[in-house]
């Protein structure tokens, strides 16, 4: 969705200080002619990772591979998987197969087996440099509840029944990349002289203004109700980014701002969550809701998530992580990577049509009962992650 249609000035004005990737938050897409640069094969990065990232990638792309459509799609390994072929979690090579493509698709990455290398070999530097490299700031995390799945939260069916809200976390910035950060000796203080860890929390005020015009709009495509997650009673970088929210603002008089601190965004998210529209919040504050709010709708294995820069190019993976535990047993669900597939055509490639029937088989497949051990209940069909890709592939079929 690149075309504009009409804009109000205000709303033209915004736009052109806000990435692209606010016009992409629409659930409907207007159709318009393909540019040069759709016409020529979009090509898909496609790093499935550790765990059971390879098992739920598989089925992801025969779903990618059963639309009609063509993709140039090149496979390289990440995190463990590029630590074990190439010595570094995210290799020369596949950063540079990243970088160039138009999207990525993320498995998972991470095991327990490379906890003791030191942290810069470690899986989980390769999402955190990929996210840096490619400049994915605006990391977009729907938690829904799918009405078949209303029993397979462990909250009451009345607190999360119809739960639809959108985790906006900021990604590149916060406390995860500030510096300086290492291990020192303590150079002042009551512990003065004992071996001491640091990180730096900071936020610049063009890091906080262009994730908030992404907030403002997803809000003003939805329900136009935005809550903007601090902790300002302590914490200088959330004053800071307080203010900045309270001045973008002005730009978006339709939509209701309310700031909280984050201990009471955790308690409001599991006491009555269907108060929230849209949350955005810092990095590491993101990190933490985000799960909780998985959390909520029964199944983190079905939350797609999407991880945009400012020109919707994007790194698309399932919100849950490697589950080393039951990889290779064939039980993982593909559900969240094959929505990630979705919001990846739809984002990414323009294509809303194509994400549009992705996302109707998925919900197609749970009418039809089926369900991964995660999402099992009693009276449904229990399937494994192969069957459940076949499910949705059959389900696309016109
Ligand atoms: C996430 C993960 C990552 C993060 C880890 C794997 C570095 O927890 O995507 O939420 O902390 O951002
Ligand atoms: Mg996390």
């Amino acid at each position: 969705m690149r075309s504009h249609g009409c804009l109000t000035l205000s709303e033209s004005k915004a736009r052109r200080e806000a990435p692209n990737v606010l016009t992409l938050l629409m659930r409907r897409v207007t159709t318009r002619p393909a540019t040069k640069s759709e016409i020529r094969t979009m090509k898909i990065a496609v790093l499935p990772g550790d765990g059971i990232g390879p098992e739920i990638i598989e089925q992801a792309v025969r779903v990618l591979n059963a639309l009609d459509e063509k993709f140039e799609m090149e496979t390289a390994p990440v995190g463990g998987a590029g630590y074990e072929a190439a010595g570094h979690p995210l290799p020369e090579a596949t950063l540079k197969l990243a970088k160039e493509a138009d999207a990525v698709l993320f498995g998972a990455v991470g095991d327990w087996k490379y906890d003791k290398l030191e942290r810069a070999l470690r899986p989980e530097q390769a999402i955190l440099g990929l996210r840096k490299n490619l400049n994915l700031f605006a990391n977009l995390r729907p938690a829904i509840l799918y009405p078949e799945l209303a029993g397979a939260s462990t909250l009451k069916p009345e607190v999360v029944s119809g739960l639809d809200i959108l985790i906006i976390r900021e990604l590149t910035g916060d406390i995860y990349f500030g510096q300086p950060r290492g291990m020192r000796e303590c150079p002042d203080g009551p512990f003065k002289g004992e071996r001491e860890g640091f990180d730096t929390m900071r936020y610049a005020e063009s890091e906080i203004r262009r994730i908030a015009h992404v907030a403002f709009q997803a809000a003003r495509k939805r329900n136009k109700r935005l809550t903007s997650v601090d902790k300002a009673n302590v914490l200088e970088t959330f004053q800071f980014w307080k203010d900045i929210v309270t001045d973008v603002h002005k730009e978006y008089p339709d939509v209701t701002l309310e700031h909280m601190y984050v201990d009471n965004a955790a308690m409001q998210l599991v006491r009555a969550p269907k108060k929230f529209d849209v949350i955005v919040t810092g990095n590491m504050f993101g990190d933490i809701l985000s799960d909780a709010a998985a959390m909520l709708t029964g199944s983190i294995g079905m939350l797609p998530s999407a991880s945009l820069d400012a020109n919707n190019k994007g790194l698309y993976e399932p919100s849950h992580g490697s589950a080393p535990d039951i990889a290779g047993k064939g039980v993982a669900n593909p559900l969240a990577t094959i929505l990630s597939a979705a919001m990846l055509l739809r984002f990414s490639l323009n294509k809303a049509e194509q994400a549009d029937r992705v996302e109707a088989a998925v919900k197609k497949v749970l009418a039809q009962g089926l369900r991964t051990p995660d999402i099992y209940e009693e009276g449904t069909t229990k399937v494994g992650t192969k069957e459940m890709g076949d499910a949705v592939v059959q389900a696309l079929a016109r």
